[in-house]
């Protein structure tokens, strides 16, 4: 009987299974490329506002802490963001007939807040909360970057579940002591695995497991 298929179709199908996988494979890839890139969550973009606040300035060359202006981050869920009058401690003589400042004095005289615009939001069915991340040894620097160095602030972390969840997981590299938690720059002690696992103790970090069940995010 005639054969239906000739020997060599075999190599042909063999080429085309291989094929198709490694296309989907690479397909797969590509698409989980683009979902973590910076294209699709907002890294790295700036956010106009209606005064270009420099962080470069006023945190890196003038040194003020964060604590002046976002007073809450280390007693509430919110960091918070500073009040006109704020500005005005400084900004009634300092530069004071600066042009820049003009939409800082307006809404000093009309009692109308600045409206920033925001840099970081998470999705309404996630909780987030920045005081306990700061009374647990997590560090400003560990999800903001160098602000410091920051003319305008820019996101630099995906805010995905991944990027929170990889934390989670193994906080121990990320762990300081509390005198470092407002510091840029900080780079960890050479022995930071021991340290950080001293940390973790003092701070009674729970198990990968307790802090990594759905319900520690999603409530
Ligand atoms: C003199 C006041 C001042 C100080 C000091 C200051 N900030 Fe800010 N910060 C602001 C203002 C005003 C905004 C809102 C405008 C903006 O986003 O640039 C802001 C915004 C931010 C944002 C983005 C908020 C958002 O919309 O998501 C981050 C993150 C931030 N600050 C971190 C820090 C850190 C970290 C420090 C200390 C190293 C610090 N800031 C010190 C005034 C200040
Ligand atoms: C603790 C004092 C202090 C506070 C509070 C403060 N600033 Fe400043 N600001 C300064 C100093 C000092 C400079 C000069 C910065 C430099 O060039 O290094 C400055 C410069 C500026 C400039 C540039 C002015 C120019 O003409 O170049 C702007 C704009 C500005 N601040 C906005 C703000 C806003 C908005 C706030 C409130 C969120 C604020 N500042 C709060 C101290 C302060
Ligand atoms: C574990 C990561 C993490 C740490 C540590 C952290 N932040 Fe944030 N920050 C976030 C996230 C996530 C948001 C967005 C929160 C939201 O949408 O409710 C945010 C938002 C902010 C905002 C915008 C206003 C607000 O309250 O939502 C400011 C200002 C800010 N952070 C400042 C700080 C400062 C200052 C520190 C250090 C003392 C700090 N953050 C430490 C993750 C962090
Ligand atoms: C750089 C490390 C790091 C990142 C990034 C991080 N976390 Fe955390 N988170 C921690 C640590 C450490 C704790 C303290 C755990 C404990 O107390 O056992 C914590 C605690 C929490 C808690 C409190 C849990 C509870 O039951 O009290 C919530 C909620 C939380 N994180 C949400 C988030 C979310 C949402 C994100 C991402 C937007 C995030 N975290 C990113 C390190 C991190
Ligand atoms: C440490 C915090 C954290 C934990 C734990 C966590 N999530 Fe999330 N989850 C997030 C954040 C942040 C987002 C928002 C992602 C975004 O906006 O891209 C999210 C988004 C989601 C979404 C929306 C789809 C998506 O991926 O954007 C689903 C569904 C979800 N989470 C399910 C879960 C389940 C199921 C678990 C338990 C296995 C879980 N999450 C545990 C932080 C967390």
């Amino acid at each position: 009987m005639a054969q239906i298929f000739h020997p060599s179709t075999n190599t042909i199908s063999r080429i085309s299974i291989f094929g198709g996988l490694l296309g989907v494979v690479i397909l797969i890839g590509l698409l989980l490329g683009i979902q973590r890139s910076a294209w699709n969550t907002g890294r790295d973009v700036v956010v106009t506002q209606p005064i270009q606040f420099s962080h470069k300035h006023h945190v890196g060359d003038d040194g003020i802490d964060c604590r002046y202006c976002h007073t809450t981050v280390e007693t509430s869920a919110f960091a918070g963001v500073p009040p006109t009058k704020t500005c005005m401690n400084c900004h009634s003589q300092l530069y004071a007939d600066s042009p820049y400042l003009e939409p800082v004095r307006e809404s000093f005289r009309s009692g109308q807040p600045l409206i920033w615009n925001r840099v970081h939001r998470v999705a309404d069915y996630v909780y987030f909360n920045h005081s306990i991340h700061v009374n647990k040894g997590i560090g400003c620097e560990s999800c903001h970057g160098r602000v410091d160095q920051m003319p305008l602030v820019r996101r630099v972390a995906s805010l995905q579940m991944e990027w929170c969840i990889n934390c989670h997981r193994n906080p121990i590299p990320n762990l300081r002591p509390q005198s470092e938690i407002f510091t840029m720059g900080w780079q960890p002690p050479a022995n930071q695995q021991e340290e950080g696992e001293k940390l973790a103790r003092e701070y009674h970090i729970r198990p990968p497991m307790a802090i990594t069940s759905c319900s520690t995010c999603h409530r």
